[in-house]
């Protein structure tokens, strides 16, 4: 029965913990979270998770995480350009807090963690769709993720913790942050859009981004619970395909029947110029991303919509 199963999430109130601990819900599973809302927000863990408002660099998540089986560490100061500005506390969040986590796991001798890496692992790369072996971090945020890898692989080594490191590509769906200073893409465009507002671009707009559907992370997230063939291995999450940001402008423009135009500001710092995933170590488990961008958009816009009609944006 999965309801004996306990499985927990750090950052359960950010975009993708929040998704990943509905859809653990909906299977049935015990689910315990962890947050220290100072990106996340409350009102979006969803019913029937039990939180713990908690750093996880505190001694405290060692207790919270006693009896849990499974374990997704998903907290991290995400932000490149926040990352840039501020590495030591990139440090103490993503390289600090995820050994502490990895601890934790140790000490409750956890069956598995399951732990989020980075596209922006490759931010260095010339080649695409880019495979796994690729890995050359620039920016404070990708070397802060990179030492994660590290120490997971010596965790593993000598403490037998099993493991599985997951390399997001731009994940998107309902409840994608829109509150930080430099919001993703989809959110803030389709949220200024429908406001009759101006929506902003960094740079140029030629950066080409591969972009995934929540949902189809949350397979492999599954996947990752049960079928060892995952244990041990980095898995890049895309969806193999990518587009220009003007190309996403336009396509939701035209989704919304909007005539607005983009406002232009300088470039972000540490930022790649393309990422295109290779998703065919994914692929070989039975993993494929099945929703179109359009599908997946339009699934977007009705939660923007709604929680606009609520007053909550
Ligand atoms: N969303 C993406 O497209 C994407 C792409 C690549 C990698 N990732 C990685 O996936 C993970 C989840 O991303 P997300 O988009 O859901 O981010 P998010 O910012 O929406 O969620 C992260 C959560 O972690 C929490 N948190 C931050 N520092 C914490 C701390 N010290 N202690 C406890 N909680 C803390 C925040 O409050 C937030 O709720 C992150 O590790 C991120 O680096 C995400």
């Amino acid at each position: 029965m999965s309801k004996d199963i306990k499985i927990a999430i750090t950052g359960v109130a950010g975009f993708i913990g929040s998704n990943l601990a509905e859809r653990l819900l909906a299977e049935n599973y015990h689910v315990i979270g962890i947050d220290n809302l100072s990106y996340g927000v409350k009102e979006q863990i969803p019913n029937g998770v039990e939180f713990y408002l908690s750093d996880i660099r505190s001694k405290d998540i060692h207790k919270i995480l006693n009896g849990v089986d499974y374990l997704f560490h998903l907290a991290a100061k995400n932000c490149i350009s926040d990352c840039q500005k501020d590495p030591l506390e990139t440090v103490d969040i993503n390289i600090y807090g995820t050994v502490n986590v990895f601890e934790a796991a140790k000490i409750n001798k956890i069956k598995k963690i399951i732990y989020a890496e980075s596209s922006a692992l490759y931010e260095g790369t010339n080649k695409f769709p880019t495979p796994e072996s690729e890995v050359y971090p620039k920016s404070f945020y990708s070397i802060s993720k990179l030492s994660s890898m590290y120490f997971a692989e010596g965790y593993s080594r000598f403490h037998n913790l099993k493991f599985t490191a997951l390399r997001y590509f731009c994940v998107y769906g309902p409840r994608q942050d829109y509150r930080r200073t430099i919001p993703p893409v989809f959110s803030s465009f389709i949220i200024k859009l429908l406001k009759g507002e101006n929506p902003i671009i960094f740079g140029t707009g030629e950066k080409r981004r591969d972009f995934i559907f929540v949902d189809y992370v949350n397979d492999f997230h599954l996947m990752c619970l049960r079928d060892d063939r995952t244990t041990g291995k980095v898995f890049n999450l895309g969806s193999g395909y990518n587009y220009s940001i003007n190309e996403i402008y336009s396509i939701i423009s035209d989704l919304l029947n909007s005539k607005i135009e983009p406002i232009y500001m300088p470039d972000l710092p540490g930022e790649a110029q393309e990422t295109l995933a290779d998703i065919s170590l994914a692929k070989s488990l039975g993993w494929f991303p099945k929703t179109s961008l359009i599908d997946g958009l339009k699934i977007s816009i009705e939660y923007i919509k709604n929680e606009l009609s609520k007053g909550l944006i």
